[in-house]
């Protein structure tokens, strides 16, 4: 069998729960922004791509009320789909090939899903079909390209390097673009979105942060990938935590790419 294209198939459980729920809390003020942003209010109908552990999905059906609609889709579902919330709908499938009525929603919503999709253009195209005329696409995505030792000891700060190395060269190997994320604004405009807004987040984390934490639970879960890329050692994997564990330690681990755009009515 073909090994999965998404990096976090796979996982156990309670652990890729904690680091999802870390990403929520890192992301979450900044989506809700953006999608505010966006004109977000009630009896919209909105999408939630790779809904993750769902606090997006579950805060949009609140603002959109009983008059409004959240659809949310992702090929592993086992963190949502105990959720009961009457306006949403939850789908297990593949952005890709699940069936949704063209012009069907005001606001669509993704993050941190594109990066692992290797055909993204085709994703986007059909993501765009989904969304009604003048309906809002909210996209945003990292960049591994921006990850740098900023302070720290000299051996965590080389093992932190050869990491950030094998984290680019796992995405590279399965034929993903590491720092996809810088490349949105260009797609967006190709694909004839109007009222583009970019923002690129490129925070410096100190260790025990919450980035630096969610950080480190990636590498905790994927150190068997790193590894496989020929370019760290466990050891190195392990100093890597003990940086992003140390308040004395700075780095800058990810960027995060953030674009809002509106698809013309004649799309
Ligand atoms: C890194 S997690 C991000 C979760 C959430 N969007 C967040 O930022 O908190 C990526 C999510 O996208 C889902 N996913 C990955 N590829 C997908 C695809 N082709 N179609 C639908 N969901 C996908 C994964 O199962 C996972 O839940």
């Amino acid at each position: 069998m073909p090994e999965p294209e998404y990096i976090f198939t796979d996982t156990q459980f309670e652990s890729e729960l904690e680091r999802l729920k870390m990403l929520e809390k890192i992301f979450d003020p900044h989506s809700h922004r953006r999608i505010l942003a966006a004109g977000l209010t009630q009896g919209w109908q909105c999408l939630e791509v790779g809904a993750g552990a769902g606090s997006i999905m579950a805060w949009m059906s609140k603002i959109v009320g009983e008059s409004g609609k959240v659809v949310a889709v992702d090929v592993d579902v086992r963190f949502i789909e105990h959720t009961s919330l009457s306006n949403v709908e939850m789908i297990k499938g593949d952005i890709r090939q699940i069936a949704l009525n063209s012009h069907s929603f005001d606001l669509i919503h993704i993050r941190n899903v594109l990066i692992h999709v290797a055909d993204f253009e085709f994703a986007l195209s059909k993501i765009l079909d989904l969304l009604k005329p003048n309906g809002w696409l909210v996209i945003e995505e990292p960049d591994f390209s921006a990850s740098r030792v900023i302070h720290g000891d000299r051996e965590q700060s080389q093992a932190v390097n050869k990491v950030n190395q094998a984290i680019c060269q796992m995405f590279t190997d399965k034929g993903l673009d590491y720092s996809f994320g810088i490349r949105l604004p260009s797609l967006l405009q190709e694909l004839g979105l109007q009222h583009i807004e970019v923002e690129n987040d490129v925070p410096i984390s100190p260790g025990g942060s919450d980035v630096a934490t969610m950080m480190k639970l990636s590498a905790l879960q994927l150190a068997e990938k790193y590894i496989a890329t020929g370019k760290v050692s466990r050891e190195d994997i392990h100093k890597y935590c003990q940086f992003a564990e140390n308040q004395t330690s700075w780095g800058v681990y990810l960027a995060t790419v953030g674009v809002i755009g509106q698809k013309r009515d004649d799309t």
